[in-house]
């Protein structure tokens, strides 16, 4: 056979296709993941009604799995991982194939070109890939990736469809603690006996967790890996969702505008990241913005922002020192805005000792309620002063509902920070109301007064300028203005031109 027959052909930039977005009767979609060797097929179980994500891959002879068995013990031999990290995809396919051929020609096997391709999908799945779950992280749609143990199918979060169950199960603890070494070793990290949790990074983004449990009785190691959604999500996007309407987001436009100290907060997961990277988007263009993360999530499209990443830490405790000495630093260079993925630690502290001194602050802090929050941050190992607790002006609460057809995610409350010394520590400008799912507005905003106080513009002129912006957001969603930089260019011309701005989106 000649050689130049035996050419792997793989894409893993599968044909977009747009997906149906109801949940009909008969729902049963497939489409490309990686072509042209795996698919993702969606459809409703007859029986159970239950929607389900099916991974469908080359389906190998007896022959070709004990071949595949023999290739893949030869290149583990042979194979330089090591060497393999720095080259690009095209590169890394050439060496395994390269290698392939050589061990093909030693064991004498002759193989169709058929199976040759299936054989180097698998080759290629199994060594850089990541296995039986690399079909999934090819998936434009899918957010989220949760595996509960050995023997228990994986589930994943679809853009579109929502929660579904996926056939693909991890059949041994064996295989599944090699998974999660391997994906631990992809973060440049190691899960062990000894280090038995995973919080991490994979190298495009996506974040890892992940637990190492040997006890047989449990279902052995878990893993979940929230995907890197290249493309920020803009307050229209939240407007359209309806994580909070144009008027809050004006709010927050405002508020950002005015360099109002802002903090998210809520459970895991509930979007406390998301909302503040999409508020980011009403920072002004010329702006200075610091931010710091341990892993990388934020994303605006600011020519002046200046990203960091805390040195990749073994422990968590090494990690909150990191994050602290790099605070100090950044305050140093006295940036407009800065920004803080997450707060935890001793770091907290010196965050609120820059809001304090004037810079404004934005983060997201891990608490289910207002008090919670302010109970954690006035004890160990924060302990902050109660009168440097004000120093924030705003907090916003996020919630996620999850449950059997609704995935939904709003801002459940917005609060304005009272002075210490004042008998009701908060303001609720907005709240959520569960039942109806719709925001309610109080009368009052702190904020506006501190606006006023600062700059001696009127309240009416204020309330006046919310209006507008609250006007251009709606127009801005109607017109699906979803694509960030689309966004932050006409933000930009608001601050720069505004009249040009009204007159173009046709507000009076
Ligand atoms: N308002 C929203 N609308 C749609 N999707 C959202 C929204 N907020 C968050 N998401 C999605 O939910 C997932 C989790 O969001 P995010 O990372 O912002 O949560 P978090 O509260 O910061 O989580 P953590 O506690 O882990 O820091 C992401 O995949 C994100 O794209
Ligand atoms: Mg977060």
């Amino acid at each position: 056979m000649a050689d130049d027959v035996l050419k792997f052909h793989i894409s893993f930039k599968p044909k977009f296709i747009n997906l149906p977005d109801i949940k009909t009767g008969n729902l049963n979609v497939r489409y490309p993941l990686i072509s042209p060797f795996a698919f993702a097929h969606i459809f409703i179980d007859k029986e159970t009604k239950e929607l389900l994500y099916y991974v469908e891959e080359p389906i190998l002879t007896d022959d070709e799995k004990s071949l595949l068995k023999l290739l893949q013990l030869g290149l583990e031999e042979v194979l330089n991982m090591d060497f393999v990290g720095d080259l690009n995809k095209e590169k890394i396919i050439e060496y395994l194939e390269e290698n392939t051929k050589s061990i093909l020609a030693e064991l004498g096997a002759k193989i169709t070109p058929e199976t040759y391709q299936k054989l180097m999908y698998y080759i290629y799945r199994d060594s850089v890939g990541f296995n039986k779950v690399e079909p999934l992280l090819n998936d434009y749609y899918i957010e989220d990736i949760e595996c509960n143990g050995v023997n228990s199918p994986i589930y994943i979060v679809h853009r579109v469809y929502e929660n579904m169950r996926t056939n693909i199960v991890f059949e041994s603890v064996d295989e599944l603690r090699d998974f999660v070494e391997k994906l631990a070793q992809k973060c440049g990290k190691y899960i062990s006996y000894a280090q038995p949790f995973l919080d991490a990074a994979l190298p495009d983004g996506s974040r890892v967790n992940a637990s190492y449990s040997s006890d047989i009785t449990t279902k052995g190691p878990t893993f979940t890996i929230r995907k890197f959604t290249e493309k920020p999500l803009t307050p229209v996007n939240l407007i359209l969702n309806r994580t909070l309407t144009p008027r809050m987001a004006a709010y927050f436009w405002l508020a950002i505008d005015y360099k109002m100290n802002i903090m998210a907060i809520g459970e895991t997961a509930s979007g406390k990241t998301t909302f503040l990277n999409s508020i980011l988007h009403f920072v002004p263009s010329e702006a200075r913005i610091a931010s710091i993360e341990d892993t990388r999530e934020i994303n605006l499209a600011h020519s002046n922002w200046i990203p960091a990443v805390s040195r990749v830490s073994l422990g968590s405790k090494v990690g909150d020192i990191d994050l602290f000495s790099l605070l100090k630093e950044t305050f140093r260079q006295n940036p407009d805005y800065v920004v803080v993925g997450e707060v935890r630690g001793k770091e907290t502290f010196v965050l609120f000792q820059g809001m304090a001194s004037g810079h404004s602050c934005y983060s997201t802090f891990h608490a289910g309620s207002f008090s919670t929050l302010i109970r954690r941050l006035e004890t160990p190992p924060i302990n902050l002063p109660p009168e440097l607790v004000d120093s924030l002006d705003i907090i916003t609460l996020m919630i996620h509902i999850k449950e059997k057809d609704k995935n939904i995610r709003r801002v459940q409350e917005v609060d304005e920070i009272l002075p210490y010394s004042s008998e009701e520590k908060k303001n609720v400008v907005f709240k959520w109301d569960a039942a109806k799912d719709i925001f309610l507005e109080s009368k009052e905003s702190v904020i506006l007064k501190k606006i006023h106080a600062k700059t001696g513009k009127s309240l009416e002129e204020l309330e006046t300028e919310l209006s507008t912006r609250e006007k251009v957001l709606i127009k801005l969603a109607e017109l699906n203005i979803t694509d960030y930089k689309k966004f932050s260019e006409i933000i930009d011309l608001y601050y720069h031109n505004k009249k040009k701005v009204l007159e173009s989106l046709k507000i009076r």
